[in-house]
């Protein structure tokens, strides 16, 4: 079992696509480790998927160090990466400094993820400065989609948007980032940003363009509703599964065939006559 490292994504640029899809446990990392796909994202998606927020904003620090660290203990061959929540960066380049040292020191993720536009440059540099690798998140930025006018797919709408969000791109890769995601952007708008950046893309609602893909694991099994944007694909409807499961178990136990003899343990029959006889006197 090799360790999949940055170099090593970065090598594959332009060779062969890699895939990346989201933990936030220790079942689904162990899952994801053993499945081949390359990198494991603790977003900040479990937000919804694990906490039931309705948005990824209220994901607090102390929350995505608490998974990212069940996920740091648990991979040990994808590369980990570990995403900035909201209002953890923003502030003061310090702040955000501690935060992105909190997920590397605390978790063992091997970099973080930010939102944001050319505007969030500055703070990745501060964090790659700091000897932290950052991935830059552009285009669908869902921790202030709220503000931007709700879940929409980013840069289609006119030549100014489609300019933006290639300066955002071009912006991530001159602060350093090693990686850039992009979300919800036009197929072939992402195609043309993955060929001018020399460091690899992620596209995630981004055609196939990207150098890499990545989805959300318990959207794809069926586990979560989703986001209401068409990004995603159900591979297996594992949910309906479990659930299938959960009913035959309410069943069994209702009508007394779970727990049967295998499921339980066994005691002398004298003993348990012992036990009653003293009883009665
Ligand atoms: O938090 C997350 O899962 C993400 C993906 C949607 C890329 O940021």
């Amino acid at each position: 079992m090799t360790k999949v490292t940055i170099p090593f994504i970065q090598g594959l640029k332009g060779k062969r696509t890699f895939a990346m899809l989201t933990a936030y446990d220790a079942p689904f990392a162990r899952l994801v480790d053993e499945s081949g796909v390359e990198m494991i994202l603790v977003g900040d998606s479990l937000g919804m998927v694990m906490l039931g927020y309705s948005g990824t904003s209220p994901v607090t620090m102390d929350e995505m160090v608490m998974h990212a660290r069940s996920v740091g203990r648990t991979a040990k061959r994808c590369l980990i990466v570990g995403d900035m929540p909201f209002l953890s960066y923003q502030a003061d380049h310090a702040e955000a400094i501690r935060n992105a040292g909190r997920l590397v020191k605390e978790a063992g993720v091997d970099c973080v993820k930010l939102e944001g536009t050319a505007k969030q440059a500055p703070v990745a540099k501060a964090i790659v400065d700091a000897g932290i690798a950052v991935i830059g998140h552009i285009g669908l930025t869902p921790q202030t989609a709220a503000s931007l006018g709700g879940i929409n797919v980013i840069g289609g709408q006119s030549y100014e948007h489609a300019k933006r969000i290639v300066d955002d791109a071009l912006a991530m890769q001159a602060a350093g980032c090693w990686c850039v995601l992009m979300e919800a952007v036009p197929a072939d708008l992402a195609a043309y940003i993955t060929s001018i950046l020399t460091v690899p893309t992620i596209g995630i609602g981004g055609g196939r363009g990207c150098d890499g893909q990545v989805l959300v694991t318990h959207e794809m099994f069926g586990m979560f509703a989703g986001f209401g944007l068409p990004f995603g694909k159900i591979y297996a409807d594992a949910g309906a599964f479990i659930k299938k499961g959960m009913q035959q178990y309410h069943q069994d136990v209702q009508n007394g065939s779970f727990p049967g003899a295998e499921n339980s343990f066994p005691i002398d029959a004298a003993m348990i006559a012992r036990l009653k006889k003293e009883q009665k006197a």
